[in-house]
This record gives C-alpha cells, sequence and structure tokens, in this order.
C-alpha cells in the first residue's frame, strides 16, 4: 500500500545500469581474460544472463556487487546441457542469439510467459542471412539456434528501432567472414558499441551506420557500471511532480542516447543539476540533483518520432507525469510499447483510468489530460517498469494505492520500495 506523499527528500542510490551490465558480461565471456565488473546490476535480468553464461561453460565469480568473468575467447563457450532460460529478459535473449548464431552447436532460448510472447522475428532474420539456422515459434520464444562458427557479413537496415537487435547483429559480427553494416532507422542506445570498443573491438560508426569487424581480440577489462538512469527516471519524474522534493542521483549514467529524460523534466519546469562529469568505461557518468516543482504550460507535451526511441523506457512514468501537466502529454509512434515486457499501452490506460486519470488510447501511443488521480487497487501486468510508475502515480494520488504484482520490480530494481520509503515525507 503506498499513500499519497508531499515530496522525496534524499540521496537514492541506484541499481547498476541494466543495459550496461548485459553487455558488459557478455562481452567479458567471449573476451581474452579476466574481467571484473564493479556495481553489476542487481536486477533479475541481469542474473538471467549470468545464469545462461554459466550454463555456457563461462567461469564466473559473483559475490555482492562485483562479478568476475573469465573469458577464454570467442571459441571457448560449450555447448550447455538444456536450454538456456532467459526469464522475463529480452536483453539476454536477443543479445545472446547473436553470439550462439556464430557457435559451432545447437542451443535453445527459453522464457517466462511474457518473454514467450514477444516478437524474436526481428533477430531471426538477419542471422538467418549469416547463415545461422533458427526456429522459433511463430517468431516467438523459445528459439533454438544452429550456429555455425563462421557466419557470412552482410550489410543490414534494421525495420525497427532497437539496440536489441542492434547489438545482436553486431555481437554475431564478432564471427562473421568480413564486415558486418548495421543502420538502424532511429539511433539507439550505443552501449553495445561502446562496450566493444573498451575491450577493444574495431567499430567505425559513420553518420548512419555502425561497421564492426573480428579483427581485433576482445581483451577482459575492469569495469564499473553506473546506476541506471532509467531506474533513476521514476524518482526524478516523482520529485518532478512534488514540489519541494530535492533529490541526490549519485553516480548516473548520463549516455545521450538514454538520457533525453532529463531534458524533458528541465522543459517542464523542474530543476535539474549535471554536475561531476565524467568518463568510465568509454560512458558519460555524472552526479544528478533534482528539484521539484512544474512550470504550467500552455501547450501539451508531445513526445514524437526520435525522442520516443530516446525514452522508450521512461514513457510508463511520463504518462503518470502527464496527468500533473496543465495541457498534458501525448506520446506517439510507440506502438513498441505494445511488445515490451508487457502491452504498456493497454496497461497505462487500464491503471490511469481506474485512478481517474482522463486517457485516451491511440494504436501507437497514448494521450493524457491533467487529471486529478486517486488512490486504488491497480494491476502491474508482472511488467516492472508498470509497477514503478505505479508506484509514482500512488505518490501524487489522494489516499492510497494497492499494486498487485509489485515484487515484479526485482526484474529491474529490488528494493526499489524501500528506497522509495526513505525519501517520501
Ligand atoms: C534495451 C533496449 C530497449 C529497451 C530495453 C533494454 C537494451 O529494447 O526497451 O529495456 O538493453 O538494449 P528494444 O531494443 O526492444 O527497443
Amino acid at each position: 500500500m503506498i499513500a499519497q506523499a508531499n515530496r522525496i527528500v534524499g540521496t537514492i542510490v541506484l541499481p547498476g545500469d541494466k543495459s550496461i551490465s548485459h553487455r558488459a558480461a557478455m562481452i567479458a565471456a567471449i573476451a581474452q581474460g579476466t574481467t571484473r565488473i564493479r556495481n553489476y546490476s542487481p536486477s533479475e535480468d541481469c542474473s538471467a544472463t549470468l545464469r545462461c553464461l554459466s550454463a555456457l561453460g563461462v567461469r564466473i565469480e559473483a559475490g555482492g556487487a562485483d562479478v568476475i568473468i573469465h573469458g577464454a575467447g570467442r571459441a571457448a563457450l560449450r555447448s550447455p546441457a538444456g536450454p538456456l532460460d532467459c526469464g522475463n529478459s529480452g536483453t539476454t535473449m536477443r543479445l545472446l542469439a547473436g553470439i550462439l548464431a556464430g557457435q559451432p552447436f545447437e542451443c535453445v532460448l527459453t522464457g517466462d510467459d511474457s518473454l514467450s510472447r514477444r516478437p524474436m522475428q526481428r533477430i531471426v532474420e538477419p542471422l538467418e542471412a549469416m547463415g545461422a539456422a533458427i526456429e522459433a515459434n511463430g517468431g516467438r520464444p523459445p528459439l533454438t539456434i544452429r550456429g555455425r562458427s563462421q557466419l557470412a557479413a552482410i550489410s543490414y537496415n534494421i525495420p525497427v528501432a532497437s539496440a536489441q537487435v542492434k547489438s545482436c547483429v553486431l555481437l554475431a559480427g564478432l564471427f562473421a567472414d568480413g564486415i558486418v553494416t548495421v543502420s538502424e532507422p532511429a539511433v539507439t542506445r550505443d552501449h553495445t558499441e561502446r562496450m566493444l570498443q573498451w575491450f577493444g573491438g574495431s567499430l567505425t560508426a559513420g553518420q548512419d551506420h555502425i561497421s564492426i569487424s573480428n579483427e581485433s581480440e576482445l581483451v577482459g577489462r575492469e569495469i564499473h557500471v553506473p546506476g541506471d538512469i532509467s531506474a533513476a527516471a521514476f524518482f526524478m519524474a516523482a520529485a518532478a511532480c512534488l514540489e519541494g522534493s530535492d533529490i541526490d542521483l549519485p553516480d548516473v549514467g548520463i549516455n545521450p542516447t538514454r538520457s533525453a529524460i532529463l531534458d524533458v523534466l528541465g522543459e517542464i519546469g523542474a530543476d535539474v543539476t549535471i554536475g561531476n562529469r565524467r568518463e568510465i568505461n568509454c560512458e558519460p557518468v555524472a552526479d544528478v540533483r533534482v528539484r521539484g516543482g512544474l512550470r504550467q504550460r500552455d501547450e501539451r507535451l508531445v513526445i514524437a518520432d526520435d525522442r520516443t526511441t530516446a525514452l522508450i523506457d521512461e514513457l510508463p512514468v511520463l504518462a503518470v507525469l502527464g496527468t500533473q501537466l496543465s495541457a498534458g502529454i501525448e506520446v506517439r509512434d510507440a506502438a513498441e510499447l505494445r511488445v515490451k515486457e508487457s502491452d504498456r499501452i493497454a496497461g497505462l490506460v487500464t491503471n490511469l483510468r481506474s485512478m481517474g486519470g482522463d486517457v485516451t488510447e491511440i494504436e501507437d501511443g497514448f494521450r493524457v489530460e491533467r487529471s486529478r488521480l486517486r488512490g486504488t487497487r491497480v494491476d502491474s501486468f508482472g511488467d516492472h517498469r508498470m509497477a514503478m510508475a505505479l508506484a509514482v502515480a500512488a505518490l501524487i494520488a489522494d489516499g492510497e494505492t494497492e499494486i498487485d504484482r509489485a515484487e515484479c520490480v526485482d526484474i529491474s530494481f529490488p528494493g526499489f520500495f524501500d528506497v522509495l520509503e526513505s525519501v517520501v515525507s
């Protein structure tokens, strides 16, 4: 049960970035030598990645926030004893598929009910073009991948803006007989490119494409994973909505492909300060402070096109925030939200309406008018970002809110509710 709050105040220690953690572990597993990953994400998703890598014969020492991975090179993975369970994690399945396409053995990738409904044809197509044989269940998991140690080099225009698809093809490119080039319809997060560079990979980025070759050896490195800006977004949005809030978020990743949320919050009147900028393992990091208060605007906040891609994981909490804006919010070009851990468009519409929100569902997005929310019982649908967005709604709403299946926050942010309680006042 979460009650209405006046403000949130304090310092928030964030989990390590989930996207960066997955990539660090997978690339370390096929690099030569030892990698220590500090502040590895404690999320269930990132644990699934480690479990899969262990099952592929990678020696991993995990204890506390540090993970040590003993990589033995690209050819050292071993055929697993059984199917690899990716749990709820689309990133685990799609990125690992790229690496498995380049292995001379057969492998089955499975996932939970949510992951089993998610589209995989988007990775099957390029991996088959490179020479892997893949069976999927009508384009969905489970995936049976029959890889080969040398794949064909391709040039691929990715039809959907997805960092997971881009990363899958780039990782498969490490096993190709030439240069693999990808281009994407909108710029997506570039953590794979940065992490490969950190490990010594040969990548070149042009205006509208990225190329990779398997020329250089990947070598184990020290890595520090910055705090997850998509986890921070829930607290930043709550702080923005609750006047008098003041939160410090030390050590947050502010990669420009992820940090659009900071610009949006600034645009609507929150006081966002970014200090102590630095770069760690090719990733920009900073200490962020957000002080609350929204500036009332005559114009609706519209998120569309490339901005939608840049904010893809922040859209659930922005929908909640839209209820506090005088002219509301409209999100378009966000059809991808329908194939996330849940159909986030339908789920947001259902939940916000039941809290008294004035919401219109559109095919590829939603419109939210300014509305007064009231606490009630809502459903996360087992989707971690839905649960955390609803927790922010609960802080704004009159009365108390109960979130069903709220434990799913563990998928990206174990301890989320404790952190929230510690800053509410
Ligand atoms: C992710 C990419 C995005 C994002 C997901 C993590 C990644 O998914 O929504 O939470 O780590 O590459 P898509 O690639 O499907 O857009």
